[in-house]
């Protein structure tokens, strides 16, 4: 039974105002590498063409870190501006998640590495992987500690160097993806405004249609792995479109229907910044003005884990909301996964 009463459903706040609780996002932060891939630049490594990536995707251009800048550096440098922004002290963070495909190794953790970098001693760490969909599962995962009083700030970082797993030579692939991390200090600030709802989902029987084989349990590097180009991202692009557009529009739907929302009341959209006809086909079903949703994936690419924390971040620095504006995050990817949220901002 829920523990609010009906009459308080109106207000969406209330569900998440719960005993004086709420979980606020206190500030953003994202950084994205200084490298800047064009699709002409694409266009002299694989056969490819600008015209093709503009019109089948929506992207320009995408960013890609240095050989020696990892997602570690990636997430701490978006980590830094939250927690300047927020007013936060390393030694205040009670737990570091990051969500990434992209780790610096498969163990240790991201988080931990982070947490070394930016000083946060007291904090636990660890990483979260649910592909494109990880900000948003590593804001609700964020949310409950909040919410269940176990920790009062939580650092949630969306980091990748998807730059390290494309395929250089696979023109349905490389031209999709960037590099860039984001990042949200989550804290319980009575009163203030917050993460209203999180709703996530998943599908493992399509696991095959966005993976990267190699590297795990299955297929540990070998030097006939690493020849068969396992250690890879693969992708099969026209089911995955499908599968997106039904996806992150159940997941908002369910966002919204939780908050007793209509979509008219959401000051601004941020999809997962995949492709824009994906972004389109979602708008146009959920009946969006095309002046509600942010996309940026012209200047980034597919960011993967760190696609709408980067989003959220310029929707915020740009001055798109102020606070009380509610914003819905929208995200898919592999797993296969998705997600939704609603923020009062
Ligand atoms: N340049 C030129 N031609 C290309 C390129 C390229 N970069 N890439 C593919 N092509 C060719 C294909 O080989 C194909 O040629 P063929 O017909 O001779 O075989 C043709 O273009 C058409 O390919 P399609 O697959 O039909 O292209 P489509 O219109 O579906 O667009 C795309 C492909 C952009 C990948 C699209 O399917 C897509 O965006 N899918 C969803 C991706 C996504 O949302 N991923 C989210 C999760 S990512 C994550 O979780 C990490």
């Amino acid at each position: 039974m829920s523990p609010v009463p009906a009459k308080l459903l109106k207000n969406p706040r209330a569900k998440h105002d719960f005993k004086g609780r709420t979980c606020s996002i206190a500030a953003v932060g994202s950084y994205v590498p200084e490298k800047i891939v064009t699709n002409a630049d694409l266009e002299k490594i694989v056969e490819t063409t600008d015209d093709w990536i503009t019109s089948r995707t929506g992207i320009r251009e995408r960013r890609t870190a240095a050989a020696d800048e990892f997602t570690s550096d990636l997430g701490t440098k978006a980590a830094l501006k939250a927690m300047e922004r927020a007013g936060v002290k390393p030694e205040q963070i009670d737990l570091i998640i990051v969500a990434t495909i992209t780790p610096d190794y498969p163990f240790p953790s991201t988080a931990a590495l982070v947490q070394q970098k930016i000083g946060a001693y007291r904090a636990a760490a660890f990483d979260i992987e649910a592909a494109c969909s990880g900000f948003i599962y590593a804001l609700e995962i964020g949310q409950q500690f909040i919410m269940s009083r176990t920790y009062d700030t939580v650092l949630v970082i969306g980091a990748e160097k998807l730059s390290a797993i494309v395929d250089w030579t696979d023109r349905n692939t490389c031209v999709l993806f960037g590099d860039g991390a984001g990042a949200a200090i989550l804290q319980n600030r009575p009163g203030a405004h917050g993460l209203l709802t999180a709703c996530m989902g998943a599908d493992g029987n399509k696991a095959d249609l966005l993976l990267m084989p190699g590297g795990g349990s299955r297929n540990p590097a070998t030097h006939d792995s690493v020849n068969a180009r396992l250690h890879y991202l693969r992708m099969d692009g026209k089911e995955t479109f499908k599968n997106a557009v039904n996806a992150m529009l159940a997941a908002a739907t369910e966002a919204l229907r939780r908050c007793e929302l209509d979509i008219s009341r959401i000051k601004v959209v941020i999809p997962h910044q995949a492709n824009l006809r994906i972004i389109d086909a979602v708008g146009q079903r959920l009946g969006v003005k095309p002046d509600q949703v942010f996309v940026n994936l012209h200047k980034y690419g597919n960011t993967s884990a760190a696609s709408v924390a980067i989003a959220l971040d310029e929707v915020v620095q740009t001055g798109r909301v102020q606070r009380g504006d509610l914003i819905l995050l929208v995200v898919f990817g592999a797993g296969l996964t998705w997600g939704a949220a609603v923020i009062e901002w």
